[in-house]
């Protein structure tokens, strides 16, 4: 059996559906599992909690995690007594960072990866970049028809769509050919954050614009979604990638055997979650 941990988040979710299409026997762990839909086969599994790991690992073979470092010793024995041999890491790109041991983005993910460092079973580890679904943290400013907050507009990103990032995983969890690598994972486009809001007018039909703020106005904005010490990350992050084009990869292709899709594939799919 395999264990999808983080149930509630968008990629378990396709990850779920992807599993189940080909028959494979799936348990799903989240923090909140009564609030997992009806029929998902949900258990307890809080990876700050190892209290909660032995239930959730019974009869499990493979496990998909999310970074969360805090108790990996705990879960890496836990799962190793249970009989797990492969874990699939949903890691970030943020850790190939030159400060990555200063960023909290950066470093909380680094440290994941070194938490399964000496783990006895097989792991893979994906490094995602931007997920495509970020966007949706502007959405509520374009329905509401005022304009996005920016502090840095001309900085890049490489939007992957979280079904791309399902489908890698899958394909290590499900094919042995590429199990136990370290892959850094893009969409297909690098993108300025300006290029993602004239996309979302032109595919979704909802103007959007834009307003160039300061960092610090940007980080007062959203004081109340994101910590501080999480905003200077980004912050710190999207200063280096102001004008700098980000290195795109063909890894979904290598694992999929499909090439990533496009930032316009995830408004297509989201298109309503921007016009309200
Ligand atoms: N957003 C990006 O651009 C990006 C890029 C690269 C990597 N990532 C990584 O991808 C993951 C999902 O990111 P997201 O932006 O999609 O976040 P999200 O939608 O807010 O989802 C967060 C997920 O993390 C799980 N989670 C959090 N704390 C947990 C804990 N203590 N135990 C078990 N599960 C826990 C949640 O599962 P439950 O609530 O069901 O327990 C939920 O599925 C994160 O690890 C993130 O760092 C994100």
């Amino acid at each position: 059996m395999i264990l999808i941990t983080g149930g509630r988040g968008a990629v378990a979710t396709d990850l779920l559906s992807l599993l189940r299409a080909d028959g494979h026997a799936v348990q799903v762990g989240s923090r909140r599992a009564e609030q997992l839909p009806a029929g998902v086969p949900a258990v307890a599994c809080d990876l700050r909690d190892p209290g909660t790991f032995a239930a959730a690992l019974d009869g499990v073979s493979s496990v998909f995690l999310y970074a969360e470092p805090e108790c990996s010793t705990e879960f890496v024995s836990a799962a190793a007594e249970a009989g797990v041999d492969h874990i699939v890491l949903l890691s970030s790109s943020a850790v190939l960072d030159p400060d990555a041991t200063s960023n909290p983005v950066a470093k909380s993910h680094l440290d994941a990866e070194l938490g399964l460092a000496d783990a006895p079973m097989t792991v893979s580890v994906l490094r995602p970049g931007a997920f495509a679904g970020n966007a949706r943290g502007w959405s509520f400013a374009i329905k509401a028809d005022r304009p996005v907050s920016l502090p840095y507009p001309d900085a890049y990103a490489d939007p992957i769509h979280e079904l791309d990032v399902a489908e890698c995983a899958h394909a290590l969890l499900t094919k042995p050919d590429h199990r136990g690598g370290v892959y850094t994972l893009t969409g297909p486009q690098t993108l300025t954050f300006t290029a993602q809001i004239d996309l979302i007018t032109k595919v979704t039909g909802r103007a959007a614009t834009i307003v160039h703020v300061t960092p610090d106005a940007w980080k007062q904005e959203v004081a109340e979604f994101i910590p501080a010490h999480y905003a200077d990350g980004l912050l710190d992050y999207w200063r280096r990638c102001d004008g700098v084009p980000t290195p795109i990869t063909d890894t979904v292709t290598t694992l999929t055997a499909h090439p990533a899709r496009p930032f316009t594939t995830w408004l297509e799919d989201h298109a309503s979650e921007f016009i309200g």
